[in-house]
């Protein structure tokens, strides 16, 4: 078995209904049924189970203590911290402190928007970055992080 938290932060409640020329169409539930058919597909392929939970907050410290316990469980982040991404030392320190294998992920291309957009005071302490394919970078994380989990778990 492998755990993945798929953690959400400030705004992204919003999706489906916020910019979705920048955001698209799907709403978070969308984006939590196709990754549990991900899981279910990919975790046949691979003879696993992955177990995922889900959360979304627009508060700050809600998101350090979700790291937290992500990290001291063990489990995977799959992790798209909205705006804190750009701002928030906190949430780069939980990640660390927590010792948690977390992938950055953003829905659209950061890089191809605003200057402040540009700048992750996370990417630094995660394991990879992705972004710029809407729900599907949630898709390609998930690939990714139980690849990553699977291949430490071997090693333990
Ligand atoms: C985002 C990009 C951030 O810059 C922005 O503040 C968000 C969403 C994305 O998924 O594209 O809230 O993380």
């Amino acid at each position: 078995m492998v755990a993945v938290h798929i953690l959400n932060g400030p705004n992204l409640n919003l999706l489906g209904r916020r910019e979705p020329g920048v955001y698209g169409h799907l709403t978070l539930a969308d984006i939590e049924a196709r990754l549990h058919q991900r899981a279910k597909a990919l975790g046949k392929a691979a003879g696993i189970t992955i177990d995922l939970t889900f959360a979304q907050t627009n508060v700050e410290g809600e998101l350090v203590t979700l790291i937290q316990n992500a990290g001291i469980a063990g489990a995977g982040i799959i992790l798209n911290a909205g705006a804190y991404t750009h701002t928030s030392i906190a949430l780069r320190d939980a990640i660390v402190s927590a010792e948690a294998l977390a992938i950055e992920v953003h829905l659209s291309n950061v890089h191809a928007r605003e200057q402040f957009r540009h700048h992750s005071v996370i990417a630094a302490v995660v394991r990879g970055v992705i972004c710029g394919f809407g729900a599907i970078s949630y898709d390609l994380a998930l690939e990714a992080i139980v690849n990553l989990l699977q291949e430490r778990d071997a090693h333990r």
